[in-house]
């Protein structure tokens, strides 16, 4: 048993007691590799901005959950070397498993140092989901490891799970959940979905604000996720397409939506998709344009800058979190 406190990771409680107040999400990005994890913690460094490092079961199963739990560990010392250098202060760390299918590993992760689990039982029925649910959060808070839960289904793929149509979160439920399980943060599905295709070139793209406030309205002050929440930049899309890639049209989430959201209840939010753009469109644009190189530092490097640029503005023009890590560094004195 390793604790996430002895690596230095925070759990999100105080992460989203200061974003309730002050009207931001904290982000929440996935890593599979170096370069990734390099240039989300150093965007979020940069802009000092909290952060959830996020570890799914695809990432699992491509880079190991061992290496990964000890690059995360190995980014927090890199992170506090970096601040000193930079004359900055150190942004608070949160490792957590996303979309945690089983009991066996969500406590697998715990007992490994994740800081965070998110329990998915959101395919199964409302009993099935609340009871595993439960178990989950028994076990974490015995080492003070915070849980994310999930009520109503996301349309997209989620891991190996395919759905078709949103079963939109049920404002009736939520309380009652939250009752039985004690969980310390809740997904809801309101129109956000998984992936780079969430809406249809002619639909319009609107996430169900509404539902997220009737939700806010019944259990006030609890901190609210929000998965699929990239917004697909176009300018990236383009890059791919023009560089040889076949991409469909594709639209994402509209940021001012998710700045909406992060304003109100939604102290958390998933992105991913637009990270795996950003990179394949620098990475395609270097193959291009210079052939000539095959030293992979010469397009892994470019395309880790591109995307540490990306995250800086998600976190000063989207999510609202840049500038924000003293306030939650203050309150884990
Ligand atoms: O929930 C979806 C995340 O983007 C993770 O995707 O399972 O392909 O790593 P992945
Ligand atoms: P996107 O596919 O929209 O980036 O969502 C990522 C996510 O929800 C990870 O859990
Ligand atoms: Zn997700």
């Amino acid at each position: 048993m390793v604790s996430y406190k002895d690596l230095g990771f925070v759990n999100t409680r105080k992460m989203f007691e200061v974003a309730m107040k002050n009207g931001f999400a904290v982000p929440a990005y996935n890593f599979n590799n170096m370069e990734q994890l390099q240039a989300i913690v150093t965007a979020c460094l940069e802009s000092q901005s909290p952060v959830i490092l996020q570890v799914s079961k695809g990432a699992r199963e491509y880079a190991d959950q061992t290496l990964l739990r000890y690059m995360g560990q190995g980014a927090i010392e890199m992170m506090k070397r970096m601040a000193k250098e930079k004359g900055l202060g150190e942004i608070p760390i949160a490792l957590h498993l996303d979309h945690g299918g089983d009991f066996e590993i969500c406590k697998s992760c715990i007992d490994s140092g994740f800081s965070s689990v998110m329990i998915d039982g959101s395919h199964l029925s409302y009993e099935e989901n609340v009871e595993l649910t439960r178990k989950v959060v028994e076990y974490a808070h015995k080492y003070d490891v915070t849980v994310e839960g999930e009520l109503g289904v996301l349309a997209g793929v989620e891991d190996d799970v395919k759905a078709e149509h949103h079963t939109y979160t049920k404002p009736e439920e939520v309380e009652d959940f939250l009752k039985k399980t004690g969980v310390d943060s809740l997904a809801i599905a309101i129109g956000t979905s998984h992936g780079a295709y969430k809406f249809k070139p002619g639909q319009k793209p609107e996430i169900r604000l509404d539902i997220l406030h009737e939700i806010e309205k019944r259990i006030p002050g609890f901190p609210i996720v929000l998965h699929g929440s990239s917004s697909v930049p176009q300018d990236a899309v383009e890059t791919i397409n023009k560089y040889g890639g076949k991409l469909k049209d594709s639209i994402g989430i509209p940021e001012d939506q998710l700045r909406e959201a992060a304003r109100s209840a939604v102290c958390k939010i998933n992105i991913d998709s637009d990270g795996r753009l950003v990179m394949t469109a620098k990475i395609r644009e270097i193959f291009a344009t210079k052939p000539e190189e095959f030293d992979p530092r010469k397009y892994l490097g470019p395309a880790r800058e591109a995307l540490k640029q990306m995250y800086i503005a998600k976190n000063k023009n989207v999510l609202g979190s840049a500038g924000q890590a003293p306030a939650i560094m203050a309150l884990l004195k």
